[in-house]
């Protein structure tokens, strides 16, 4: 597996102002995501059945966004964390091209909350995060080989 090298800091600083207007402006952006997610991958919104509440769909977007300011900072765990939860969550019939557009759902409903004050800098520093991000969500898990002959 190949790590990538971590995000630009220019590129970070932007992604966090976006992230903190967002949440000033729009408050929760949880019911936005879901409600663009189960528009475009309507297979998803079952999945949820014991969400009644949407207690799990609010953790779960929390968690997603704790990893992504991990994720375009330090990096501790992010990276792992969605390899890991791209196979976790296939044990829910979650495709893992759907956590693509997951993200880059994040990424639309964070510049709608901006408004106006949405800058190219901000759209970059997402569209390279939602690169870097793709690249962890396509990897496929180690293959380790045991030959059962050596040369
Ligand atoms: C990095 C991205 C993601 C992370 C960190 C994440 C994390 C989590 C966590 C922690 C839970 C358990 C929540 C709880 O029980 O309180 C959960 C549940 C769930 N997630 Fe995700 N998730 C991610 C992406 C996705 C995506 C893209 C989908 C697609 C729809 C999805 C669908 C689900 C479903 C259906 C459940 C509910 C399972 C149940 O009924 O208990 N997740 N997720």
């Amino acid at each position: 597996m190949s790590d990538l090298r971590p995000t630009d800091p220019a590129d970070a600083a932007a992604v966090e102002a976006s992230l903190e207007l967002a949440a000033e402006r729009g408050g929760d952006l949880s019911p936005a995501v879901y409600q663009r997610l189960f528009e475009r991958q309507p297979d998803m919104k079952a999945l949820f059945w014991r969400d009644g509440n949407n207690a799990i769909k609010g953790e779960m977007l929390a968690k997603v966004f704790e990893a992504l300011l991990d994720f375009i900072g330090e990096r501790h765990y992010a990276h792992h964390l969605i390899e890991t939860e791209v196979i976790t969550h296939e044990g829910y019939d979650v495709p893992r091209g759907v956590f693509a557009t997951f993200f880059g759902i994040v990424a639309e409903v964070v510049r709608q909350a901006c408004g106006a004050d949405w800058t190219p800098a901000m759209d970059a520093a997402w569209r390279h995060t939602l690169a870097d991000l793709d690249h962890y969500v396509a990897q496929r898990g180690q293959v380790v080989s045991t030959p059962e002959t050596q040369p």
